[in-house]
């Protein structure tokens, strides 16, 4: 049939039902689209877009969630580049990948997380793929929950989160709820609020939690405030979310940062958990993580594992390969994996370097207001607590650029730009 054959036929449908004549118009000029609107840019990749255009040399993007070295450059972990050389040396082919992904490869990333010990491995209750980077993670137990969750379809998310958990979960056909998580008079905490919104979601409904390193405000919940979390989810029948995309890069270490997913698996929970090797391996662009879900024993978990497959294959078949084969081969080789952690530290620790170097030039500029925040704070991320306006100053005064909400991302600091920083942040908030 012909394309002018074929809108005849739908400018007729068009006719009998349209009630506004919008699509009639997009008819007659002929395009398919004409009723399509813009939609408005991403808040993270337009703070860049603007960056890219200021000639001022001074200028600092704080506004990009990626790892940069003392030199403001992206950073290849040299254990990355090893595992390379080694795959390259092994001149592996190009099949596909299986629909989960390499097997070997989600064995070794969910012993990174629950830990080589964990009875849950042992016992076979993990069904754990690979995915295609954290979101992607999400987004697959996102298309699981809504078609096997037992319970009401309601997830709850922290205030504030991540900015794609919202339209991730909303595209999942989920019904996305919020709690109280964020302080802003305290730029910490706000346990007590996060208590009483927890209570009252209803029983048998989703509670997203992140892992560590919490995306945007760097507070996590301290460890004996975690076990009440634990014992207030599980009187509430309530079904634990963990995003973990920063394992590592709170504290430097792999096994403080997944304390909380281990606590309530020991706890007795199941868990759904979203895993990404982005940020801990620097592997941003190859796009490489897992989902698990864990059940009550293997049966359980084969039944969910063979529905996670029937999720993922219409949606992109398999996986991409290369990324996968690089954690392979780090967390299955004991010097590589030696060394990645080493780097994985190495990272947390100038993170953790640069806001003591922010807070005490801050200090040394003659700020009198209390920026103990920004140490206690943790991972990539800093909620600053600066207002609208004062970020508005930063970014026209000074070129720095940022996200409306105050947050920094703490990688974008080096030892040469911290203290500019600094006295900017005096000069906005004086
Ligand atoms: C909280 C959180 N979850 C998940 C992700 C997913 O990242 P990716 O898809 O790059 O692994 C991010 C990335 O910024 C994040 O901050």
């Amino acid at each position: 049939m012909s394309l002018s054959s074929l809108k005849m036929i739908n400018l007729s449908n068009l006719l009998k039902h349209s009630k506004n004549g919008a699509g009639i118009i997009s008819i007659r000029s002929g395009s398919w689209w004409s009723g399509v609107q813009m939609g408005p840019p991403d808040a993270i990749l337009g703070v860049t877009e603007a960056f890219k255009k200021d000639t001022n040399p001074k200028k600092i993007n704080l506004g990009v969630g990626a790892y940069r070295d003392d030199h403001g450059n992206p950073y290849v972990l040299p254990s990355v580049k090893k595992a390379e050389e080694i795959i390259m040396a092994n001149n592996m082919n190009k099949e596909y990948s299986t629909i989960i992904g390499i097997p070997e490869f989600c064995t070794a990333a969910i012993k990174l997380a629950l830990g080589d010990n964990s009875p849950v491995i042992s016992a076979k209750r993990n069904a754990t793929t690979q995915t295609i980077s954290g979101t992607g993670a999400l987004r697959i137990a996102g298309a699981f929950l809504e078609r096997f969750f037992p319970g009401n379809k309601e997830i709850h998310l922290p205030t504030p989160t991540w900015g794609n958990h919202i339209p991730i979960f909303q595209d999942s056909r989920l019904t996305v709820k919020r709690y109280r998580y964020y302080d802003a008079s305290t730029c910490g905490l706000d346990f007590k609020g996060m208590l009483e919104d927890i209570s009252k979601i209803p029983p048998k409904s989703v509670i997203l939690l992140h892992a560590c390193a919490h995306n945007p405000t760097g507070v996590d919940p301290k460890p004996e405030q975690w076990k009440e979390l634990s014992a207030l989810i599980k009187s509430k029948e309530l079904f634990p979310f963990f995003d973990m995309a920063y394992q590592g890069f709170a504290s430097g270490d792999v096994d403080k940062d997944a304390f909380a997913v281990r606590m309530v698996l020991e706890e007795g929970h199941d868990i759904i958990l979203a895993q990404s090797f982005a940020k801990n391996m620097g592997l941003y662009g190859e796009r490489v993580g897992t989902v698990t879900v864990t059940g009550q024993n293997e049966d359980e978990k084969n039944r969910v594992m063979s529905q996670l497959k029937i999720v993922i294959r219409p949606m992109y078949s398999n996986p991409p390969i290369h990324g996968a084969r690089i954690v392979n081969e780090i967390l299955n080789s004991q010097t590589l994996k030696a060394d990645w952690l080493c780097e994985v530290k190495g990272m947390a620790d100038r993170i953790i370097g640069m806001r003591t170097a922010l807070k005490d030039n801050l200090k040394n500029c003659g700020s009198q207001k209390d920026w103990s925040h920004i140490t206690d704070q943790i991972g990539m991320f800093c909620f600053t607590g600066l207002k609208p306006e004062q970020v508005e100053r930063l970014t026209k005064d000074f070129s720095i650029y940022l996200t409306k909400d105050g947050r920094i991302s703490m990688a974008g600091l080096t030892t040469g730009n911290v203290k500019y920083l600094a006295q900017a942040m005096y000069e906005v908030t004086k």
